[in-house]
């Protein structure tokens, strides 16, 4: 398919769904919103169309992709369901949650978008728009986040355009994402793992699951359980320093809550992820306040700390990339 050099924008209604479907028949890239956050789509049985998203993200081949279908019926075509997998697609879906299970018999996701394992990650997801391609698609859509690799996570339709204008066919704008961290990963094999924190916290699929979920072994760090969780994967330009107490000269401040820290009133550049200390509030700002102080210049960006509990794990994990020193 050719690439004009601008990536048309649409506005997510009845019109701009058709474009986006029919985009998607051809083999096109099209960005669409979730939830969770702006993920780029394209046909999950057509390998050239996978390849070629590959190439527009930047990313890394071996790095497998979500499958994302309209619900559990279409998931079933996929991927091979147990009881614990089953009681969590019922509980959760459509929602914030990836489960990773073995691929059906005749899966129709090319073997390029779950580079070669025999295991599969599907998700249903819950934002009305991105129902509404899929059950005009009729098909499942493989879809990572639509940003450069290395960039952090687009939580709005300019984001995808800043980073993908150009490089893919379509963007539909459905307005910011309600969520604003990606799904929550479980692999379902003999024993439920927690592969990535997410949109959906851990506590709630405990509760369901009635015990704890495991944590990844990674017998082998290079091969990572959930591969696309390279260590500096979230990653601003600017650098972050995580639990701040104070602000030095020139840093920009990432606040939480309503305490004032040393050194605040020297610094122009404060944004607050919830200053009622709302986490759910806190996490559909993180990326979009990641990228805007990322763009101030300023010699650092200091974060004050987050609480670990409920949406906090997926937070503090993102903040964790965004520190490491990068690859
Ligand atoms: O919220 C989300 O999950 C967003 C929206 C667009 O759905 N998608 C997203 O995709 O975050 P992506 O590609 O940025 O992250 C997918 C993660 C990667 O870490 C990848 O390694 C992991 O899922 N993954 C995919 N297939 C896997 C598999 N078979 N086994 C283990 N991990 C897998
Ligand atoms: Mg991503």
């Amino acid at each position: 398919m050719k690439l004009d050099l601008a990536t048309p924008i649409v506005a997510a209604g009845e019109d701009g769904v058709a474009k986006a479907v029919k985009c998607l028949r051809d083999g096109g890239l099209v960005a669409f919103p979730t939830e969770t956050v702006y993920g780029l789509g394209c046909d999950a049985g057509n390998a050239a169309a996978i390849a070629r998203l590959y190439q527009a993200k930047g990313r890394p081949s071996f790095n497998p992709l979500i499958a994302h279908v309209a619900d559990l019926a279409a998931a079933e075509r996929i991927g091979r369901f147990d009881g614990d997998a089953r009681r969590l697609a019922a509980s959760f879906w459509p929602g914030p949650l990836t489960l990773v299970v073995p691929k059906a018999e005749h899966c129709p996701v090319a073997d390029l978008a779950t580079a070669g394992l025999d295991t599969v990650a599907i998700r249903v997801p819950l934002h009305p728009v991105a129902q509404a391609i899929l059950r005009g698609f009729g098909g499942a859509v493989v879809a990572p986040s639509a940003n450069r690799s290395g960039h952090v996570s687009p939580t709005t339709a300019a984001h995808v355009h800043v980073d993908l204008d150009g490089r893919i066919q379509l963007i539909v704008n459905g307005g910011p994402v309600s969520v604003g961290v990606e799904s929550t990963i479980v692999a379902c094999f003999d024993q439920p793992v927690l592969l990535r924190p997410g949109g959906l916290p851990r506590e709630k699929i405990e509760a369901v699951l009635g015990r704890a979920l495991a944590q990844p072994v990674a017998a082998d760090p290079t091969r990572p359980l959930a591969p696309g969780m390279l260590a500096s994967h979230y990653a601003p330009r600017t650098k972050v320093r995580l639990e701040a107490t104070h602000v030095e000269p020139g840093e920009a401040l990432l606040a939480f809550g309503a305490a004032a820290l040393p050194g605040v009133d020297a610094t122009t550049v404060v944004m607050n992820l919830s200053e009622q200390g709302d986490l759910a509030e806190a996490a559909a700002n993180l990326f979009g306040y990641l990228r805007a102080l990322d763009a101030k210049g300023a010699s650092g960006i200091a974060v004050m700390p987050v609480p670990r509990h409920g949406l906090g794990e997926a937070i503090n994990d993102r903040l964790r990339r965004a520190a490491l020193p990068r690859e």
